[in-house]
């Protein structure tokens, strides 16, 4: 669609820049009543940029070797100008964006955002969750202090554990034959360049796919189904104006409490950087207890309620730990194609389905403490309890939500 002025028609002539803003923002049609989980996306996109501007940052004064990586993020600490506010952004701003991600997937299971036609938009977000976690752990190593040595020689060994090629797999992504410097500079190119570059493309995938097929909403109505003579749904607004300021507030609480626990807390406790990654790497010097950061902290207790359950069928048990705990994560891939139910929203959805949501989240949440914490016995116990209670939902999805008795969805929302 051509601009009245000329420039803009001459460009547009050649490159359809305006038909492109209409369509994607000005007259793209988002849901009038949504509620505030439809927020976490944007919150999103905020903490991705907040990453990948103090990440720049942070490269200009870090390096990249065994001998160095520690003293110079002690340098950007103390020396470089505002260093300090570009190191803590940062390292909050991963577990800021876990939080989120985690509270906007837990919306998609809530609403069944990941339902005919969303399957793509469901399926781009998982590989996005699997980036993210392992861009949080190559960033994690880059300090190279006590905690990223000795987590990292855990996640490694998990290769080592696979039958057969594991300990030539472990080595070929250390590229030495323990984790050294080679591994930290491979690292730090994966780090800074490889994944950021994937997951960019990715939420552009991710966002073209919903704009497709068009966002949802905590109803599951289907807004295109009465629109008015513009072609806009009754129930729908433009995403611009509507959508880009109505997320300004968020976005502004959101930096209120981003910036309170960047000046006041921020190691979060030790939840966010641990006590030990204060200390340079030794490899002579095991922690008392290794303990992944929160974000990970639910898998990881998958893996270890495994590891240490069911040393069986002459596999290692550490090796069924790691197929358990990918299990884990690649199971949500495949969560549209589990869901049989007639309407999208928890809302409309049978018990079964609450339970099951319910069920899920308080094992996901018990688990994650539990992986912060040193092993025991009635631990392990209660850890092999949330994992099943973790998978059942999804294992037994194809069946209630079948035959589970679900209520009419009303024709507006
Ligand atoms: C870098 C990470 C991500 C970014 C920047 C991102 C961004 C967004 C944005 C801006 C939206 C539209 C607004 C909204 O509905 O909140 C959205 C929608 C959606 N996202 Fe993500 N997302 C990410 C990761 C994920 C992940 C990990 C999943 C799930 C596995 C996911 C699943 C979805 C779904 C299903 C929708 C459509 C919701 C609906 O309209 O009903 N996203 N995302």
């Amino acid at each position: 669609m051509a601009s009245k002025n000329s420039l803009m028609s001459w460009i547009d002539r050649r490159l359809p820049v305006t038909e492109n803003l209409e369509r994607h923002l000005t007259k793209h049609p988002v849901p009038s009543k949504v509620n505030f989980f439809y927020l976490f996306g944007a919150l999103l996109m905020v903490v991705f940029m907040i990453q990948v501007i103090t990440g720049i940052w942070l490269m200009m004064f870090y390096t990249n070797t065994e001998e160095g990586a520690f003293a110079s993020v002690e340098y950007i600490m103390r020396d470089v100008e505002y260093g300090w506010l570009m190191r803590y952004m940062h390292s909050t701003g991963a577990s800021a964006f876990f939080f989120l991600m985690y509270f906007h997937m837990f919306r998609g299971l809530l609403y069944g955002s990941y339902q005919k036609p969303k399957e793509l938009v469901w399926l781009f977000g998982c590989f996005l969750l699997f980036l993210l976690m392992a861009e949080g752990f190559l960033g994690y190593v880059l300090p190279w202090g006590q905690m990223s040595y000795w987590a990292a020689n855990v996640i490694l060994s998990l290769f080592g554990a696979i039958p057969f090629i594991g300990e030539s797999l472990q080595v070929w992504i250390q590229g030495d034959y323990v984790l050294s410097g080679a591994t930290l500079s491979r690292f730090f190119a994966l780090h800074v360049v490889v994944v950021p570059l994937l997951m960019i493309a990715l939420v552009v995938f991710h966002i073209f796919a919903l704009h497709e097929v068009g966002a949802g909403n905590p109803e599951g109505v289907d807004i295109e189904k009465y629109r008015d003579k513009t072609g806009m749904p009754l129930d729908g607004k433009p995403f611009h104006p509507y959508k880009t300021f109505g997320a300004l507030p968020a976005i502004g609480i959101f930096f209120i409490v981003f910036f309170a626990i960047v000046y006041y807390a921020p190691t979060g406790g030790g939840y966010f950087i641990e006590k030990p990654n204060f200390e340079e790497a030794n490899f002579l010097k095991t922690p008392e207890h290794i303990a992944p950061v929160w974000y990970y902290a639910p898998f990881y207790s998958i893996l270890r309620a495994v590891t240490f359950g069911i040393p069986f069928l002459g596999i290692t048990s550490k090796f069924l730990g790691f197929i358990i705990f990918a299990a884990s994560i690649a199971i949500l891939f495949i969560v549209p194609w589990l869901d049989r139910s007639k309407v999208q929203s928890i809302r409309y959805k049978g018990i079964f389905s609450k339970i099951a949501m319910i069920m899920f989240a308080t094992s996901f949440i018990t688990l994650g403490y539990l992986g912060t914490k040193p092993v025991n016995e009635i631990r392990t116990l209660i850890a092999q309890i949330c994992t099943i209670f973790y998978f059942l939902p999804f294992i037994l999805m194809p069946i209630y939500t079948k035959y589970e008795k679900t209520l009419e969805v009303p024709d507006r929302l």
